[in-house]
């Protein structure tokens, strides 16, 4: 039972109020002499007919003979408030007692299984910035499910088809550039596929769903013919298909290295055409899809109220919900998951919720499993956009730049660190410290500005923690001097940092009930300010034995609280910086 519930149980003996309903109202002060738990009495008002104050009043009276007992040291009516103070010592100590390195792992998801479709970057064109969000996003999701003792499947679902293959696969033929191919894939492939655009005077798109298909246009068909090649088999188109795939596949795995990301699963939309027509076709004859009279193939959802979807082509070939119709029903099958998530760009909404409500038409009941986590776009500024080649942000670049940027930074601050864990670490932290549904402003400056909201910042709070435990480990070895001056008591500094502390693991499994990573980023940050108050204001080396003792033990616990955090929003952390 931790405090809050003890005080709530006390109450509760005393007033006419659940316990229940007496934590809903109980609430954490924002200033520190007003305690560390207000109780406030208007609820009570009504049912005593006396005014909250003289309520307060009362409490504070019954509970004279609770002091002492359950951690409580104070209680003192405020108003309409009645305020709890906690003995700061048993505070800390009970904050702190159970943080050990798995600090805010649990069993909680035990034999539950959660899979987590994430990345799916399209083969043939470079890794864009919206993939590097759905893959920081995914990848602490990830993480945090497995923190809590479920068992995860990271899936990359490769966009592997689609007209966008076909036009690479003409631009191959036409114009590939063997020994750029070798010396950078990326770059390669993307150089064709701009040259084909050009051609066939249409946007470079980033996403596989944007492209641009041109009924009348001599480019665009000559795409299509390479397509229907590919589902007839063709040998010839079938081996460029694949020199493609593996050209751009290594680009992909250069970025996840960076990034420190892995997959359970890699595969990619191809293999699930042919299960999703076998599944229209039987919902074609239960009379669940219609045909149209040029042969596609739709869907109405007179309960939903949502727009009229296409399933099939009219040619009968696969398309982008085709797949992951097929690609849901074989999943399901395949891991019996308890819940399986997606993270993709907000623009595929509707495609997500046109997908559950199919499935479950055709008689799926696995889509209450489902969800879709939807992110906004990442804005870049000025500076970044001058790299654009065609009309695409070369992620890769972005990164390596971000290191560059991280190494002048160490450099001019004349500090430690790996700049890799700094960019790397910057860039997630950047990304993931926003709501996932809400637009990034991306900016070097506030990416990896150290005195501010940064992953950075943080970083070098553990860096801090670190190095005082280091000098207290030396200090401890030399002759012992008389302490300075004895510093008394323990500092509002030292309990707001234990009170944080405490929070961490409810924090993680508010992330995995809302898939809301930015909780964790915005708690890591504070968790660090918390961090850095206490330490300009109490002193730890010169304190008396007992204070020293108390904080090496604070600075300990919060060590293993940040990096803990860090690790789940997959960032690095340094014992130097
Ligand atoms: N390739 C898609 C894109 O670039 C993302 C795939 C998401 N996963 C899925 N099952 N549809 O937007």
């Amino acid at each position: 039972m931790d405090n809050k519930e003890a005080i709530a149980k006390l109450l509760s003996k005393e007033v006419n109020l659940k316990e229940a309903e007496i934590l809903e109202i109980l609430e954490a002060p924002k200033e520190a002499e007003l305690g560390d738990f207000a109780f406030p009495c208007f609820k009570l008002a009504g049912k005593l007919k006396k005014s909250p104050v003289e309520i307060a009043k009362q409490l504070e009276k019954e509970f004279k003979d609770k002091i002492g007992k359950n951690n409580i040291e104070k209680v003192i009516a405020k108003g309409p408030y009645l305020n709890f103070f906690l003995n700061k010592n048993n505070l800390i100590e009970n904050s702190i007692d159970d943080v050990e390195e798995d600090y805010g792992r649990s069993k909680e998801g035990k034999g539950k299984k959660v899979v987590v479709d994430f990345s799916g970057p399209n083969i043939g064109k470079p890794m864009h910035v919206g993939h590097i969000r759905s893959t920081i996003v995914g990848d602490s999701l990830i993480r945090c499910y497995n923190f809590l003792g479920y068992n995860t499947i990271g899936i990359n679902y490769l966009g592997d088809v689609g007209l966008h293959i076909g036009k690479l696969i003409v631009a191959y033929e036409m114009w590939l550039d063997k020994k750029a191919l070798k010396e950078d894939p990326v770059k390669e492939l993307l150089r064709l596929y701009i040259l084909f655009c050009e051609k066939e005077k249409s946007e470079v798109s980033e996403g596989q769903d944007a492209e641009e298909e041109f009924a009348d246009n001599e480019w665009t068909n000559k795409a299509r013919e390479k397509l229907k090649l590919i589902e007839l088999g063709d040998k010839k188109t079938h081996k460029i298909w694949e020199e493609i795939r593996t050209s751009s596949g290594k680009g992909f795995d250069r970025v996840y290295q960076l990034l420190k990301v892995n997959f359970n699963e890699t595969t990619g939309q191809s293999k699930f055409g042919e299960k999703g027509k076998t599944i229209i076709t039987e919902a074609l004859r239960k009379n669940l899809a219609h045909s149209e009279k040029d042969g596609a193939v739709y869907v109405e959802f007179e309960k939903e109220n949502l727009p009229k979807r296409y399933i099939l082509r009219k040619n009968g070939t696969a398309s982008y919900i085709t797949q992951d119709i097929g690609a849901a029903i074989e999943r399901n099958k395949k891991y019996q998951f308890d819940k399986m998530i997606y993270v993709t760009d907000y623009r595929q909404q509707l495609h997500f919720q046109q997908l559950f409500a199919i499935l479950r038409k055709f008689g799926q009941t696995f889509t209450d499993k489902c969800h879709h986590v939807p992110f906004g776009t990442v804005n870049f500024g000025k500076e970044i956009l001058a790299t654009r080649a065609g009309n695409i942000i070369l992620l890769e670049d972005v990164l390596k730049k971000t290191i560059e940027k991280a190494k002048s930074e160490i450099k001019k601050r004349k500090t430690k660190g790996d700049p890799e864990k700094i960019g790397v670490g910057a860039i997630k932290y950047v990304i993931l410290r926003n709501e996932p549904i809400k637009d990034v402003e991306f900016s070097w400056d506030v990416a990896l500005n150290f005195e501010g909201d940064s992953g950075p910042y943080i970083q070098y709070a553990y860096a801090r923690a670190s190095s005082i435990i280091e000098k207290a480990k030396k200090e401890g070895k030399k002759v012992k001097e008389a302490p300075s001056k004895k510093i008394l008591g323990v500092l509002d500094q030292e309990t707001q940092l234990a009170k944080k502390i405490a929070e961490f693991p409810n924090i993680v499994v508010e992330v995995t009930e809302k898939f809301l990573p930015n909780l964790l980023a915005s708690y890591s940050f504070h968790l660090a300010q918390s961090f850095n108050e206490f330490y300009h204001s109490c002193p730890v080396i010169t304190a008396d034995n007992e204070t020293k003792a108390r904080r090496l033990k604070l600075i300990e616990a919060f060590r293993k609280t940040i990096k803990n955090s860090l690790y789940l929003l997959g960032i690095d952390v340094m014992d130097e910086m």
